[in-house]
């Protein structure tokens, strides 16, 4: 039966609209509030209430003081903050305990320090659900640490730690905890106060707010250094004028999360007929962290034998929008950190897709939308899908001196420099979609670019408009470059 739909947004771990709401509030501020917070006058106090305001909404959605929170650019600029500050402590050790399955903010950082400044860094193994055991954590306790990482829910999995018992060890051991709640928020009751960490972050744009503005939560007492200099604003820990509008509009989103928690039942229903039916079309599929544990929203399923950026290919072609994982690590060829860390084989980590339902929608709407999903997963299974065709770098080898096939390098420049282009490939550039009508309709078009996310696209989209044979590098040129058939003859 065919049904239309408009585009189905299954990627809101990566991201959410502004909402409505949110929209009006954010314009309302733009038109009538203009004064710096700082400033000692009455155009200025109108400006500082908004972010008083907003405070108080923070600390009431996290279950702390408002005096506690201080608003930054988001939430990796939050924990930089934390990272860096703490090792730069009087007294510090400079030893920081961390899940090797935390988000790039933090795992980057970390490198970083290593690297700049000999920080030590210990990675604790998880389990295969991706869960931090407590005894490890304990003897990692063998050395003193200032620190340790433990965000309360993945990005990637939607699995959920137990932070509680984090800082429970890790008090008793002299550390501070620094708990990431961003993918937690609008999805399960946070209660920083009760889990008694010291530092945290959240994200506006993952609860219906604007990008580029987020909070940082530092428990009474607890030291930490600013992250660049400049004003005293947000109590000297984050220098710079605030951005009214934007925290206006987190604020806004914060009013309207009641809502959206009030709606997590049945978004959990929704995910587990979704995963019933997963199974029911291809028994094989597996789930990363187990069936219906963690986050509401967010499936993590493995197609054995497919990979996913074909998958991901098509459902974006049909108008769905999934993800392979973080949304930060997209352009690397890098398979899942946070899959590898739990166990997982390569070609494992490379045939799993996130799909993460919108928790402000209602069920009714993401059943309807489940259905949509399922059924275009089984055009693909059942090979109702256009005709195109996927070649491996062994297959398209042949192919590349035919005066019949057009090899078209759909990359961004840079991509081109770090692995040149194939022979007589030609170049188109982004956006790569509005090139299609150039292409010769009498040859046959084989689509290749960096990791695989854009050429089945692409293929796909061509295929819909002509007759003729269109194909796209699996795995893309980051696949070629690793193929022992192509080492030797990088062309
Ligand atoms: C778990 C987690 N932490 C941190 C971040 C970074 O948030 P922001 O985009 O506000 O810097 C994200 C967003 O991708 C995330 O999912």
């Amino acid at each position: 039966m065919f049904e239309f739909h408009r585009r189905i947004d299954w990627d809101a771990n990566a991201t959410t609209s502004v909402s409505a709401s949110v929209r009006r509030e954010m314009v309302r501020i733009l038109e009538s509030i203009h004064g710096n917070p700082s400033s000692p006058h009455r155009i200025a106090h109108d400006a500082a209430e908004v972010l008083e305001d907003a405070r108080m909404l923070v600390g009431s959605a996290l279950g702390v003081e408002p005096t506690s929170i201080h608003f930054t650019a988001g939430a990796t600029e939050a924990a930089n903050q934390v990272l860096r500050g703490a090792v730069r402590l009087p007294g510090s050790c400079r030893r920081i305990l961390t899940s090797p399955t935390e988000h790039a903010s933090v795992l980057a950082t970390l490198e970083d320090l290593e690297r700049s400044e000999g920080v030590q860094v210990v990675r604790l193994p998880v389990d295969s659900r991706g869960v931090l055991d407590l005894r490890v954590l304990e003897d990692a306790f063998s050395e003193p640490a200032d620190l340790v990482c433990c965000m309360l829910a993945n990005n990637e999995t939607g699995v959920v730690q137990d932070v509680g018992a984090v800082v429970e060890v890790a008090h008793r051991r002299g550390a501070r905890v620094f708990c990431d709640v961003v993918q937690a928020l609008g999805k399960m009751p946070v209660d920083l106060a009760a889990m008694d960490v010291d530092f945290a972050n959240i994200s506006a744009h993952k609860i219906h707010g604007p990008k580029g503005i987020g909070a940082l939560y530092v428990k009474s007492g607890c030291a930490l250094p600013a992250l660049h200099t400049g004003g005293h604003q947000e109590e000297g820990r984050r220098a710079g004028t605030e951005a009214v509008h934007d925290i206006a509009g987190l604020a806004q989103a914060l009013r309207d999360l009641p809502r959206q928690l009030g709606n997590c039942e049945g978004v959990r229903a929704v995910r587990k007929e979704f995963e019933e039916g997963l199974s029911r079309i291809l028994p094989e599929v597996e789930f990363a962290s187990g069936r219906g544990t963690g986050l509401c929203n967010t499936v993590h399923a493995r197609f054995p034998g497919i990979p996913n950026s074909v998958l991901l290919g098509w459902l974006d072609h049909q108008g769905i929008a999934v993800s392979a994982g973080s949304a930060c690590n997209t352009s690397s060829d890098r398979p899942s950190h946070v899959l590898t860390a739990m166990g997982r084989k390569e070609t494992a980590a490379r045939e799993s897709l996130r799909f993460s339902l919108d928790p402000a929608l209602s069920p009714r709407l993401l059943r309807r939308q489940a259905r949509i999903v399922l059924g275009k997963i089984d055009d693909y299974l059942r090979g109702k899908v256009p005709d195109v065709q996927l070649l491996t770098p062994a297959t398209l080898s042949p192919l590349l001196q035919d005066p019949r096939v057009l090899v078209v390098d759909a990359r961004h420049s840079v991509d081109r420099k770090w692995i040149p282009p194939l022979s007589r490939a030609v170049q188109i550039s982004w956006p790569f979609g509005s090139h299609l009508e150039e292409l010769p309709k009498d040859r046959f078009v084989v689509f290749v670019c960096q990791v695989g996310f854009d050429a089945p696209i692409l293929a796909w989209k061509l295929r819909k408009s002509r007759k003729g044979p269109v194909g796209f590098l699996a795995g893309g040129m980051m696949a070629w470059k690793c193929s022992p058939n192509n080492r030797s003859n990088p062309n």
